[in-house]
C-alpha cells in the first residue's frame, strides 16, 4: 500500500481532475437519493449515452419515491421498455414501495441498510450512500474495479466473487474521507476514459503516475479476469398468429427471464409436445386452415443475445378468424395497441420479423 502522503496526493490530483472535467449527467444535478438510485440501476448493465434520455423520461414521469411506489406496474415496465434486464425496474419500483411502507418515506443513510431494499446490492448501495449522504463507502462496479486493479496490479481474479472484499479493503485505504462520493464517480469518470477498457489513454491520465501498470508496461494485463462461458443457443419457434384482432400475445411466466412480459407465444423446439399450450395454438391455427409451416429453411430466424442464451426464434405466421382465447393465458392485440404495453426488444424484433 501506498504511504500517506502518496495517498493524499492522489486524491488531490484525481479531485483537482474530475473538478474540472467531470462529465456533466443529469444524475450529477444534484444529490437526491432517488436521481442516484434511479440513475445507477440503469447504469448497470447499460451504456451512459443510451441511459441518458431514458432516465430523463422517468423522472419526468415518477418525479419522487412516492409517484413510483403509487404508478400501476405497467406504467414502470413501459418506461423501462428496450433497456433490458427488467427484473432491475421491478425491483426499482418495490424498493420505492418499501421505502414508502418501512421507512415511512424516510431514506436510510448507511450502506448497509440500503442493502435491504429491493434490487440494492453492494455497489449501488455504495453510490447511494457516497453521493447522497457522505457516507465513506466504496462503490464497486466494473470501473472501479478496472481502475484500481491497473493503479496497483491487483492480481486477484475480478470474475471470482471472494476478490470484492480484497477490492473494498484496498479502496477504504483510498477514499477520500471529506469527498467519498466525488471520489467514487470520478473513479467512474476515469473508467470510462483514460482507464477504459477498451481503448484506454493512460500516458494522457490525470494518474499516470499512481499506475503501476502503467509504469511497468503492463495496463491491459488488469483486471485479472477469466473468461466467461459463451452465451448458450437456445432454439424456439416464435408464433406470430394475426386475427381482425390483431396479434396473439401470452404473458409470460412470472418468474424467470423477461417475467411477465407479453410476447408472442415461444415453442421450445426440444419440447414440441402435443400437452404444451403454445404449440396448442399453432395446431389450432393450422385446423383453422391458415398456414403454418414447420422446419422451412426459408422461414425468417430472429436471434437475440441474453447474458447466458442466445435465443434462436424461428419466426412461424398464421392467419386465422379471432378464435377465443378461454384456454390460454392470452390476448388479442390490435396493432394500434402495441405501443401501450410493455413489449421486449426480442418481441420487437419478432414483429419487425413478420413485417419484413
Ligand atoms: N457508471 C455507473 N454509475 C455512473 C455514474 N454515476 N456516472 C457515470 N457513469 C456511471
Amino acid at each position: 500500500m501506498w504511504k500517506e502522503e502518496k495517498i493524499k496526493a492522489f486524491r488531490r490530483t484525481l479531485l483537482d481532475w474530475y473538478d474540472a472535467n467531470k462529465r456533466d449527467l443529469p444524475w450529477r444535478k444534484d444529490r437526491d437519493p432517488y436521481h442516484v438510485l434511479v440513475s445507477e440501476l440503469m447504469l448497470q448493465q447499460t451504456q451512459v449515452q443510451t441511459v441518458i434520455p431514458y432516465y430523463q423520461r422517468f423522472i419526468a414521469q415518477f418525479p419522487t419515491v412516492a409517484a413510483l411506489a403509487a404508478a400501476p406496474e405497467a406504467k414502470v415496465m413501459k418506461a423501462w421498455e428496450g433497456l433490458g434486464y427488467y427484473s432491475r425496474a421491478r425491483n426499482l419500483q418495490k424498493a420505492a414501495k418499501q421505502l414508502m411502507v418501512e421507512h415511512g418515506g424516510q431514506w436510510p443513510h448507511t450502506a448497509t441498510a440500503l442493502q435491504e431494499l429491493a434490487g440494492i446490492g453492494p455497489y449501488t448501495a455504495g453510490a447511494i450512500a457516497s453521493i447522497a449522504f457522505d457516507q465513506v463507502e466504496p462503490a464497486i462496479d466494473g470501473n472501479a474495479f478496472r481502475v484500481f486493479a491497473r493503479l496497483f496490479c491487483v492480481p486477484d481474479d475480478i470474475a471470482q466473487p471472494k476478490t470484492r472484499a480484497v477490492f473494498d479493503q484496498l479502496i477504504r485505504q483510498v477514499i477520500d474521507p471529506k469527498r467519498p462520493g466525488d471520489f467514487n464517480q470520478a473513479i467512474m469518470d476515469l473508467g470510462s476514459s483514460y482507464m477504459a477498457a477498451k481503448d484506454p489513454d493512460p500516458a494522457h491520465s490525470p494518474v499516470a503516475e499512481f499506475d503501476e501498470s502503467w509504469q511497468t508496461g503492463r495496463v491491459m494485463d488488469f483486471p485479472v479476469k477469466t473468461k466467461k462461458k459463451r452465451p448458450r443457443p437456445v432454439l424456439y419457434y416464435a408464433l406470430a398468429v394475426h386475427s381482425p384482432k390483431g396479434y396473439l400475445f401470452v404473458q409470460r411466466p412470472s418468474s424467470g427471464m423477461l417475467a411477465n412480459l407479453w410476447m408472442f407465444p415461444l415453442v421450445a423446439r426440444e419440447e414440441l409436445e402435443p400437452d404444451n399450450l403454445a404449440a396448442a395454438t399453432v395446431v389450432f391455427a393450422a385446423r383453422a386452415g391458415h398456414q403454418v409451416a414447420f422446419a422451412d429453411p426459408e422461414l425468417p430466424v430472429v436471434k437475440h443475445t441474453f447474458t447466458h442464451q442466445q435465443w434462436q426464434l424461428t419466426l412461424l405466421t398464421a392467419e386465422c378468424p379471432a378464435f377465443a382465447l378461454d384456454y390460454l393465458p392470452g390476448r388479442w392485440v390490435p396493432v394500434a395497441d402495441l405501443a401501450t404495453i410493455a413489449i421486449p426488444t426480442v418481441q420487437k424484433k419478432l414483429l419487425q420479423g413478420v413485417q419484413e
